[in-house]
């Protein structure tokens, strides 16, 4: 009976041991846990045996240090960054964010410390030349009033270049019939490359990159949305996100930012 019970006691101080234990270390102050989406260079991705790199991966490891933070990465689906940060999962998100109005209503973003484009890349020698060559015709207004048969157009799901192809072709999109979601950018480009789309849109920095590795792309002349990037914080996180701000503004003015941006954007 002693035994029986004593065994109960352990198990009971065990259980009790791996809560304490699970608690502790979801609220770690030593750390500052950042999501991201690591399949957007120059901004995120994976270097090989180095582990991670990038733009907005070195500006967090800077941010970190003035925090008095480790850093630690969390790689996840780009779609899953906002809610995560929402719970209170992550600390914040940086994945070459573009700040937008239906986000803002989700996280509160940092000062914007990027702008970026949203670009069309095709096949070299496509039939398609231009955005105009996409569609039937146009209104009194210039807006296009069809997608020509056939059309599919690749995206990386949840991201801006999505919810613009997705939308209608009076604005300039595809419509949703049109479009065919991919879990990262890279993927969206082996489409390309494999004939399952006509064309991709995303941003022109990972465009450029993901034209420099796989032959026989090329980038649309012209630019199909301006967009900033920031950080995500959780909302009425305040001490967070003035810290965030104060970091930013000091390694903007000090070159830093500069200096990253030099290393990975030639
Ligand atoms: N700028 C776009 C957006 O905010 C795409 C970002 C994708 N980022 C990534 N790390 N995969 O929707």
């Amino acid at each position: 009976m002693k035994k029986i019970i004593s065994m109960i006691l352990c198990v009971a101080m065990l259980i009790g041991c791996v809560a304490a234990f699970t608690a502790c270390d979801s609220k770690d102050d030593n750390k500052l846990v950042m999501a991201t989406n690591a399949a957007f260079p120059p901004y995120e991705f994976v270097d090989g045996d180095n582990g991670f790199a990038g733009i907005d991966v070195e500006i967090a490891q800077e941010i970190a240090k003035k925090l008095g933070k480790e850093l630690e990465i969390a790689d996840v689906e780009f779609g899953s960054i906002i809610g995560g940060v929402q719970s209170g999962k992550y600390d914040f998100g940086m994945a070459g964010m573009t700040v937008t109005e239906d986000r803002k209503k989700s996280v509160d973003f940092s000062d914007t410390y990027a702008t970026a484009v949203q670009v069309v890349i095709v096949k070299e020698g496509s039939q398609y030349a231009s955005f105009e060559d996409f569609y039937t015709g146009f209104d009194a207004d210039g807006d296009p009033t069809g997608v020509k048969e056939g059309i599919k157009i690749g995206v990386q799901q949840d991201t801006t270049g999505d919810i613009y192809a997705s939308d209608v072709p009076k604005k300039w999109g595809f419509g949703k019939d049109n479009v065919i979601q991919y879990k990262t950018g890279a993927d969206a480009v082996q489409a390309l490359l494999t004939d399952k789309v006509t064309a991709v849109i995303i941003d022109n920095e990972p465009a450029k990159s993901f034209v420099q590795v796989n032959e026989g792309l090329k980038i649309l002349e012209g630019e199909y949305a301006n967009e900033d990037y920031a950080i995500c914080v959780q909302k009425d996180n305040t001490a967070l996100l003035n810290d965030i701000n104060k970091a930013l503004k000091e390694l903007k003015e000090d070159g830093t930012i500069d200096k990253i941006v030099a290393k990975y954007i030639k």
